[in-house]
């Protein structure tokens, strides 16, 4: 592999351009916004955000947050209710991230959105993040600049120090003016703020006129290991059905799967097939030749389409546990964790 060396561009009209090519060509460019750096990636590309989680490290794939020019470009992604209407025009561009519903023809790949039904978007508002993405022109997903495990990273050193040569390119453009990540409101059904931000609760709530709930204690047992608690991973719905922290298939879900029965579908990986493979309802492989990054871009919409088989399983080949294969087996123990709450999965 070609070893990758991060360039670093102060902010200018060159440093925009090199980073649509960068972004158009699958890469990953690290940028200011006005709350922390963000690490962007083509959101329509699975390829090129499974990269990123990969770059990232994180131990399981959180949905990320969509960025775009202005409501007209989001509303191409989501579904806005009258709150989120009203929130968007107070806020954008500015330190709001909405969680909405996903348009029916919502460009954003299942990677981005960890397979939920839901996406995060948002509209910044930073110059040098405002060019970059009328320059390229198409959603881009942006988590904080860190490495996992690492605090957001509010100057282009914070960034270097978690990422340097790991990403293309690094715009630098001095200190991330607000240092605060943005505040997180899921409009989909009453609005629920899901990670308090830059923006107050009391400024939304006079904006949609009542009070704003936060997310119940989760209702269920398991906790995803989370990059900073209190951080909106753990959408607990506070009416049922309306939001959940994570996908799951409706058929179960076999995992380290060294045999499969003639009723289950086969969730395979790399080139070696499982006894009994010849004989499965159906077979889709998350990477015939093996690559961890691959079957990360490929899990979510393997998973769905295996779904829809009628199958009595699915039965998932062993994967790898290092490298991002350790958020996929994260992703696939959630989905095949047994539905204490159904109310919190009733969601296509
Ligand atoms: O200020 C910010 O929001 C920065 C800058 C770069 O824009 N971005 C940021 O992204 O903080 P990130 O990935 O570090 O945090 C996004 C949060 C995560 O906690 C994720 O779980 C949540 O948003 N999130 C994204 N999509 C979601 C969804 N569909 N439902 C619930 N939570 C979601
Ligand atoms: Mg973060």
């Amino acid at each position: 592999m070609r070893r990758l060396v991060t360039r670093v561009m102060r902010a200018s009209v060159g440093a925009v351009k090199d980073a649509k090519s960068v972004l158009a060509g699958g890469g990953l460019v690290a940028f200011p916004t006005e709350t922390v750096y963000g690490l962007g990636a083509d959101a329509t590309n699975d390829a090129a955000v499974a990269k990123l989680y990969a770059v990232k490290e994180r131990p399981s794939f959180n949905p990320l947050i969509a960025h775009v020019a202005d409501l007209a470009a989001a509303q191409k992604l989501a579904v806005f209710d009258e709150a989120a209407l009203r929130l968007a025009r107070a806020f954008w561009p500015g330190p709001l991230t909405l969680v909405l519903r996903k348009a029916p023809h919502c460009p954003v790949g299942l990677l981005a959105t960890a397979g939920l039904d839901t996406i995060a978007v948002r509209v910044p508002d930073h110059a040098v993040a405002q060019e970059i993405l009328a320059a390229f022109g198409k959603p881009v997903v942006a988590p904080s600049a860190n490495r996992s495990g690492e605090v957001s990273p509010t100057t282009a050193q914070h960034v270097l120090h978690d990422l340097r040569d790991r990403i293309e390119l690094l715009i630098n453009d001095g200190p991330a003016p607000l240092g605060i990540e943005s505040t997180i409101v899921a409009c989909v059904g009453p609005p629920v703020l899901l990670r308090p931000g830059a923006i107050s609760r009391e400024a939304l709530e006079k904006v949609v006129g009542h009070a704003i709930a936060a997310p119940a204690p989760a209702a269920h047992g398991h906790h995803e290991r989370h990059e900073h608690k209190g951080h909106g991973h753990h959408p607990a719905p506070a009416a049922p059905g309306m939001l959940r922290s994570h996908y799951a298939p409706r058929t179960p879900l076999r995992l380290d799967a060294t045999d499969v029965a003639p009723t289950e579908a086969l969730l395979a990986f790399g080139s070696e097939a499982p006894r009994g493979a010849a004989h499965a309802v159906a077979t889709l492989n998350l990477s015939p030749r093996g690559d961890l990054v691959e079957a990360a871009a490929n899990l979510f919409a393997q998973l769905r389409n295996l779904d829809t088989e009628g199958a009595t399983a699915i039965a998932v080949a062993p994967i790898p546990a290092h490298g991002i294969g350790e958020a996929i087996n994260d992703r696939l123990r959630h989905a095949a964790a047994p539905r204490e709450d159904a109310a919190e999965h009733d969601e296509g």
